[in-house]
């Protein structure tokens, strides 16, 4: 694993945040392609936990820096070479992950809510052991196995029928199945086996693996059966894909028809009647981990009813209707050396423990997150204690966790070993990187550097967002290369204006980028061609490159598209500065833009010295207008629809998902821009209000038909 991520996700800048959604999709890549192509995994599944963790709490908070590549939208890994494709007629899923009682608890509440269950409403899951393998689907057509197929990506799956064909607990045929099955599970190795194996292959002088999880997986993906053969896999069914009729009409019924079938089932799966039933069968499954002879590394849950799973449905890659509850953190004790302050791109000042170096699960960590000043003090937000009041100072014996997340915190503090003489720990009041007044807003957690442009830690943060890739993305002009453009005193690339004068700047003599070490005509030459490149620029990336507080990659296509032209937009911007008026009600009236961004844009054109800054670029640039839009497509696809009054068939969070997975935009309010009122009983000025505006306004039923549902 590569560098440990120091800093609290709450606490990132835009650009840290994107720059690390970037390093993390090219970190999780390489881990997929090395867990899944090759067999051979180069960080352990905890530490690939903790990043997927990381880089959705990072996508949580900035929804829209959320990668066209994302990992959290992937599953599996690239395909290897050699084995045919097969595209799975249903896709083959990742879960979610909970790491703790809370987690699950939520989890049950989340799915209460988006199915209109009261708290106290009976609902049931199953609960079963995560099996530490690889998922295979395997399909049968009239009762003989027509083929078997790995996850692969998800939506394409190599071939691997020959190999499955040789797993004993893999029945040939079935007796009495649907016409069309598609049975779901894993292929795991036990303990025993994987010991025996690697005995013998160490003795022959083959290759051996490093868990039973690869073993597995490197012993089914082979070109030749004959190997899986000799290999001791077994198989346990957990789901289903594709099927001529149902199962059953429960999770546990269907389960316990696989067994029927001739399926290996797991005999820890249970029924449980809520989140606390779910968390002692997790404790029960945790004790007998040890015994069971094969890996696991969890617990998962899936709601019972299989007419609720319809409803709840899917998120991109993940059941809402399941979650897999992870085993637990890794915890050791070092020694906290210092507590230093980082400036991000928005000036919030992160304070970081610097620790000696420790093994926590198999990583060391010599970086630790300490959250923010109060976190520190032995506060939460609201005043309450954490750690029964104890704060944290350098040279505390502290103790290092890693949950679900890459970054490592402090969990307690041993105030027996504290040294004499160990000073409270002040926190800044003032920016360390500029000296200007650090201030805390009341409310905020966070206290952040004034110094807006004139501090250095937040202009090179800017300029390094500026050139990531959702933005100007110039060849040749990273991160690494802006930060020492700045500092260089001959360069001079104070703001990203400045990139564009560059080569002028050169030619003139002023700058002399050919001087600097590893830098020569040719390379000089190709940077001015690449930045030349980019004056070309459509509006949505300039907006995102402004790297503007609250707006990211997403919202700055929202406005691009509403806007359509620098010029449109600009002065949308500067006229809705007045924060009332049209122009303001527009711009937050936009679905996806809050009064928060909004506000957060206003102020920069607000702004005088930011404004300018912003006009030096754009007089540098060549301003592609957007595109208007294409409306064509789905029924609903771009129309604005509200729903108003009970939705009977449906919950609000229902429709507006389905709404939304069709192309449409739900908004909460009927107005002009409505295409669509979705009225139910009771609706009220919402309806009436549609009916003035000559608002096409249907029923819940209507609203089916029409979305084919
Ligand atoms: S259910 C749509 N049940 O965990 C949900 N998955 O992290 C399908 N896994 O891809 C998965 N044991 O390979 C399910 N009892 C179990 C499992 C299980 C192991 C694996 C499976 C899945 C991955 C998700």
């Amino acid at each position: 694993m590569s560098q440990l991520r120091s800093q609290p996700v709450d606490a990132l800048s835009r650009a840290e945040a994107q720059q690390e959604l970037e390093a993390l999709a090219q970190e999780l890549a390489a881990a997929n392609a090395a867990y899944h192509r090759d067999d051979t995994p180069e960080i352990s599944d905890a530490d690939y936990d903790v990043l997927k963790r990381r880089n959705a709490d990072i996508e949580a908070r900035f929804p829209d820096l959320k990668r066209e590549d994302s990992p959290s939208e992937k599953v599996g890994g690239p395909l290897a070479e050699g084995f045919s494709k097969i595209t799975h007629e249903v896709r083959m899923l990742s879960l979610g992950n909970a790491f703790s009682a809370e987690d699950v608890t939520e989890f049950d509440a989340r799915i209460r809510k988006y199915l209109g269950l009261a708290a106290d409403a009976p609902l049931s899951y199953t609960a079963e052991p995560k099996i530490d393998g690889l998922s295979l689907s395997l399909r049968y057509e009239d009762g003989d196995l027509v083929y078997a197929a790995t996850r692969g990506d998800g939506s394409i799956g190599e071939n691997v029928t020959a190999n499955a064909r040789m797993i004993a607990s893999v029945p040939q045929t079935l007796r009495d199945a649907p016409q069309v099955l598609e049975v779901r599970g894993e292929v795991y190795m036990s303990h025993a086996d994987f010991e025996a194996l690697n005995a013998a292959q160490a003795e022959k002088g083959g290759k051996t693996f490093a868990n039973p999880r690869n073993a597995a997986a490197g012993s089914l993906r082979q070109l030749d059966a004959n190997i899986t053969k000799a290999r001791p896999l077994a198989f346990f069914a957990y789901a289903w894909g594709a099927q001529s009729a149902a199962l059953a009409d429960t999770q546990m019924a269907s389960i316990e028809r696989l067994a029927e079938l001739g399926f290996q089932t797991n005999p820890l799966t249970a029924i449980c009647d809520g989140p606390a039933d779910l968390i002692d069968h997790y404790a029960q499954i945790e004790e007998q981990r040890a015994t069971l002879g094969y890996d696991i590394d969890g617990v998962v849950y899936k709601v019972n009813e299989l007419d609720l799973q319809a409803r709840l449905g899917f998120r991109s890659t993940t059941p809402r209707w399941a979650i897999a509850h992870k085993f637990a953190a890794e915890l050791a004790w070092t020694r906290l050396d210092a507590i230093e302050i980082q400036v991000g791109r928005t000036g919030a000042l992160s304070p970081v423990a610097r620790l000696q170096p420790v093994t926590v699960g198999g990583v060391v960590v010599s970086n630790a997150t300490l959250h923010n000043e109060d976190y520190i003090a032995g506060r939460d937000a609201k005043g309450g204690e954490i750690r029964e009041g104890k704060d944290i100072r350098a040279g505390d014996w502290v103790q290092v966790y890693r949950a679900g997340d890459v970054i490592p915190k402090i969990a307690d503090v041993d105030l027996t070993k504290r040294p004499d003489g160990a000073q409270v720990f002040e926190f800044p009041k003032t920016c360390p990187e500029c000296g200007s007044d650090a201030v805390r807003e009341a409310g905020d957690a966070v206290r952040r550097c004034m110094g807006g442009l004139i501090c250095p830690a937040q202009a090179v943060e800017k300029l390094k967002h500026f050139v990531s890739r959702g933005a100007f993305d110039i060849e040749g002009l990273g991160a690494k290369q802006v930060e020492a453009f700045y500092h260089d005193d001959q360069l001079r690339i104070k703001e990203p204006a400045d990139i564009f004068t560059l080569r002028e700047r050169d030619a003139a003599q002023l700058t002399k980028l050919k001087n600097r070490e590893g830098w020569g005509d040719k390379s000089a030459g190709n940077l001015f061609d690449a930045i030349d490149e980019k004056r070309k620029i459509p509006l949505n990336k300039i907006i995102f490159g402004l790297g503007l507080r609250h707006v990211g990659e997403a919202a700055s296509n929202l406005l691009a598209n509403t806007y359509l032209s620098w010029q449109a937009f600009e002065a949308a911007m500067i006229e809705a500065g007045a924060r009332e008026g049209s122009a303001w009600e527009d711009l937050i009236s936009i679905d996806g833009v809050g009064e928060v961004m909004a506000g957060s844009v206003v102020t920069a054109f607000a702004q005088e010295a930011e404004r300018a800054s912003i006009d030096r670029l754009i007089a540098q640039l060549d301003v592609q207008n957007m595109p208007e839009r294409d409306t064509s497509g789905s029924p609903v696809a771009g129309k604005t629809v509200v729903f108003t009054g009970t939705l009977e068939q449906m919950t609000r969070a229902e429709a507006k998902a389905r709404a939304e997975a069709l192309g449409a935009k739900v908004s909460g309010s009927v107005s002009a821009k409505t295409d669509i009122l979705v009225a139910g009983p009771g609706a009220g000025s919402k309806a009436k209000k549609a009916a003035d505006l000559g608002v096409e306004t249907m029923d819940e039923a209507g609203w089916l038909a029409l979305i084919g549902a």
